[in-house]
């Protein structure tokens, strides 16, 4: 039998995230290409007759599920959301997350904050012991980016990790990268990160530091496929 393309896996876990969703639900709508399929599998159930609404984490998710014809709410309406479901870049054993690689860490972070259950989908690709291989999305805010970007660099040393830190730049590689909340990203590979908590209050204590990639105590859920199963963590 082939293996199962990254596609496959990301689909497949897709669609069992839907076993989730229940009639009436408030749901979160997450970013990236594997929250991208289960928006589209959501939207065929809506369009069987699911009667759900949807807070979007990022415009692209807004856009698409706009497109596909799934109602949409915000959190000043709807402040409180049974459930989000998103992707994520990494997943530790205690479900920590690292997210971001697709820009959205900030909305993401406040729409999972906002909902009961968070149930992220993934390829085992992003299974690790130890965070920190995938490098960690901060957000920062325009005014005085270097500053900032230097007490990020002091608070890595501080806390004895290795970090190069560098801005992201957007897909014409001569501009920065701009968040839907018009900040920058600045990308830190730290190889590992031992002590995430430790290294989050850091993070959240540098005046123009907007968001981490971070989450901590977030995930409830994490929905995992390889080429022979898919695997639910959590609860
Ligand atoms: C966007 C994210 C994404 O969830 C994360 O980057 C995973 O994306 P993908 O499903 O495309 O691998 O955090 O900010």
């Amino acid at each position: 039998m082939p293996e199962a393309t990254q596609d496959e896996l990301k689909s497949r876990v897709a669609v069992r995230a839907l076993d989730f969703v229940q009639e009436g639900m408030r749901l979160g709508l997450g970013t990236g290409t594997t929250a991208k399929l289960f928006v589209a599998h959501l939207a065929e159930r809506v369009r069987g007759g699911l009667n759900v609404v949807g807070v979007p984490t990022s415009e692209a998710t807004r856009a698409q599920a706009e497109a596909a014809g799934i109602p949409l709410t915000t959190l000043d309406d709807t402040p409180e959301l049974d459930l989000v479901v998103d992707g994520a870049d990494e997943f530790d054993p205690e479900l920590r997350l690292i997210k971001g690689g697709g820009g959205a860490l900030l909305r993401e972070k406040i729409v999972a904050a906002a909902s009961r259950r968070m149930v992220v989908i993934t390829d085992v690709s992003k299974r690790v012991e130890v965070l920190g291989r995938f490098p960690l999305p901060v957000e920062v805010n325009r005014f005085g980016l270097g500053a900032t970007t230097r007490q990020v660099e002091a608070a890595f040393q501080r806390l004895g990790l290795a970090g190069a830190v560098s801005l992201r730049l957007d897909k014409t590689l001569s501009d920065p990268f701009v968040t839907d909340g018009g900040h920058h990203i600045l990308d830190c590979r730290l190889g590992a990160i031992p002590e995430p908590e430790r290294l989050a209050e850091a993070l959240v204590n540098i005046p123009g530091v907007v968001e981490h990639g971070l989450f901590i105590g977030l995930a409830t859920t994490v929905i995992m496929a390889d080429a022979s199963q898919t695997y639910v963590i959590g609860r």
